[in-house]
């Protein structure tokens, strides 16, 4: 049990159990309690570094910059934003309260960025006074709401355009289409042979004294495992800077990717390797510049999955144990094994929502047992409480068992909720073969504090 899709701390020791940075697991269950968040702070740090000097190497490599920002919608606590800047990231916040878990951790205002599609005016005017380094706009509306804001606040606001090129990835697969049917960014497509949503975006900006125009941004999609998707968007992003220095003299200075960058979920899974996609981007944009006879603007990129998700674990305690009787398609009968867990859809809502895949092991010992095609399932009142689709355990995987989750770092902790009344899981780091509480479990207490009666 080690490699992807498990961070690079977690291991077996020589009893069977398997320990987390040197901390063992039945240690950490102790201490802490199940369902738990766990997060190897060291394995964190390393995928942080890696993105941040693969992307120099290869974008300095030919003559520009690049700038990578934490996004931090996979995860977000004041240590692990602490950690991104430490290891030379920035930070990217979709919301008034991912940007003030970035202010708590003293992320300079300079380094952090601020999306959303229906930012409210206390989100862009906390934006403002914390003199974020780019707010990235994405409507008409929203480009009046900034200019306003701004000229009360007597600023100016440097603003990125985030735009839609067409192609959508996700997955190995891309497609490029006129439209998008979703509500992100405006359109670089002309709606009826005028001038695109996008190019009317950026003249706009370009229009009001408080703003200043810092560039163009896309993002594509996410967990995305083909480079192709992200050179594809490049070269639309690059067009439409040259064309919009062509329309108005102005050649902006930068152009963000976004993020998306597809990790190993299952054991055999092949993640997108940061070296390689970096030269494989950096190349393709330099090559983009030089035919459309343009400079090379400065880079970034808004990686989230792929420096939280690979680096956190859920580690749960099994429940009950229960075979259940499947009717196969061909009509014969096969025998799936129910187990139980502690949390469920509350901690990990990616199963329901998009049917995503995890892989789980039994972790506080080990077992000579055959294996069984297992479902690992939640305890929530729903039958598509689903935390593992398709496992094989142990055939004696049993009620007081430690089961652990792979791959939940990112949009684990992020998406859960308090349905039925749970309270969500605490997020503890380990490093160094120490564990600490980064976020506390939450109680009945802070639910029902809430509730005002
Ligand atoms: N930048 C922007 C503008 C984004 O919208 C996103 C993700 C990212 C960066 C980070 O993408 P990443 O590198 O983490 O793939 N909740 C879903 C994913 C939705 C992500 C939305 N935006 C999930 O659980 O898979």
């Amino acid at each position: 049990m080690t490699g992807a899709p498990w961070s690079s701390g977690v291991g077996r020791r020589p009893d069977g159990a398997v320990a987390v940075a040197g901390v063992d697991v039945r240690d950490l269950a102790a201490e802490h309690g199940t369902p738990a968040y766990v997060l190897d702070e060291a394995d964190f740090r390393t995928r942080a570094r890696a993105y941040r000097t693969a992307f120099e190497a290869a974008f300095g490599a030919v003559g520009t910059g690049v700038d990578v920002y934490y996004a931090g919608k996979a995860l977000l606590t004041v240590a692990v934003a602490r950690w991104a800047r430490e290891e030379g990231l920035r930070v990217d916040t979709a919301s008034g309260g991912e940007l003030a878990v970035a202010l708590r951790a003293e992320v300079p205002g300079a380094e952090i960025g601020l999306h959303g599609n229906n930012k409210s005016d206390a989100e862009i005017l906390r934006a403002l006074d914390a003199g974020v380094g780019r707010i990235i706009v994405d409507s008409l509306v929203e480009i009046e709401r900034v200019a306003r804001l701004a000229a009360e606040r007597g600023v100016v606001a440097p603003v990125m355009v985030r735009v839609t090129t067409g192609v959508h990835a996700g997955g190995h697969e891309y497609i490029a289409t006129a439209h998008e049917d979703q509500k992100f960014g405006l359109s670089v497509n002309p709606a009826s042979g005028g001038e695109s949503p996008a190019m009317t975006a950026l003249l706009q900006v370009l229009k009001h004294p408080e703003l200043r125009l810092l560039g163009i941004h896309s993002h594509i999609g996410s967990q995305i495992l083909d480079p192709d998707g992200f050179e594809a968007a490049a070269r639309v992003v690059l067009r439409l800077r040259a064309d919009l220095a062509e329309r108005s003299g102005v050649l902006v200075d930068e152009v963000d990717l976004g993020g998306g960058y597809g990790i190993a979920y299952l054991p055999g899974d092949v993640a997108l390797d940061p070296e390689r996609v970096a030269k494989d981007i950096a190349q393709s944009v330099a090559g983009v510049c030089q035919d459309l006879g343009t400079s090379l603007p400065r880079f970034s990129i808004e990686p989230g999955r792929a420096i939280v998700g690979p680096a956190g674990l859920t580690l749960y305690t099994v429940g009950t144990v229960k075979p259940v009787t499947v009717s196969a398609d061909d009509g014969t009968d096969f025998t799936r094994t129910y187990v139980s867990v502690d949390g469920g859809m509350s901690d990990n809502i990616r199963p329901a929502l998009y049917g995503a895949a995890y892989h789980a092991e039994v972790v506080g010992r080990s077992s000579a047992a055959e294996t069984v095609l297992a479902r690992v399932v939640g305890k929530h009142c729903e039958s598509g409480d689903i935390v593992v689709h398709e496992v094989q355990l142990p055939a004696d995987v049993r009620e007081g068992d430690l089961l652990a989750v792979a791959a939940t770092g990112a949009y684990g902790r992020s998406m859960a909720s308090n349905y039925n009344m749970l309270p969500r899981p605490p997020v503890v780091a380990v490093a160094d073969g120490a564990s600490r509480v980064l976020v506390r479990r939450e109680t009945e207490d802070d639910l029902l504090g809430l509730d005002q009666g």
